[in-house]
């Protein structure tokens, strides 16, 4: 049985998930409004992706027989600088996501919950890979400008973006 302490971490984890994806989903709608649709499905994607993070955890607690409480989540900012604020924004984000995941593993090995430091270490590779796609947009933005005909690029290149495979995540492959 999972201890309370990583219970309410856990519960509080499914929250900054779900705000991720809130968050991401304001990205797409700012994206879009600025004719930037590739960009914008690009965001699409990536809220997609944190609603299924959240929904991992939720179904380790349950298999683990622990109480789920969700709790409110919060509005996100809607307007940015620039595309590449947003970007910017996005990679500040999962700089802070990297760092709840690494206090999730320091609490689950204090407590000696080896079931959900096992789960963790999932997230700790899937946030080296997060932060490392963000990070490689943000530097493309830079290099080929944040405007006219290198945003015109990037939105094409983004609009590629697969859907998360939902199977895979769920399974945690
Ligand atoms: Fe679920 Fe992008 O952190």
């Amino acid at each position: 049985m999972m201890n309370a302490k990583m219970v309410k971490a856990l519960n509080k984890q499914i929250n900054e998930e779900y705000y991720s994806s809130y968050i991401y989903l304001a990205m797409a709608a700012y994206l879009d409004d600025q004719d930037l649709d590739g960009m914008g499905h690009w965001m699409r994607m990536q809220a997609q992706e944190e609603h299924l993070h959240a929904m991992k955890i939720f179904d380790y607690m349950l298999e683990r027989g622990a109480r789920i409480e969700l709790y409110s989540v919060a509005a996100p900012p809607r307007e940015w600088d620039s595309p590449l604020d947003a970007f910017q924004g996005a990679l500040e984000h999962e700089q802070y996501m990297t760092a709840n995941i690494n206090t999730l593993v320091d609490l689950a090995i204090s407590e000696r919950d080896h079931a959900t430091n096992n789960i963790m270490q999932w997230y700790v590779s899937e946030q080296v890979e997060e932060e490392a796609n963000v990070e490689n947009i943000v530097k493309k933005l830079k290099m080929m400008g944040d405007t006219g005909h290198g945003l015109f690029m990037m939105d094409r290149e983004l609009a590629n973006r697969p859907a998360p495979s939902i199977v895979a995540e769920a399974d945690g492959a």
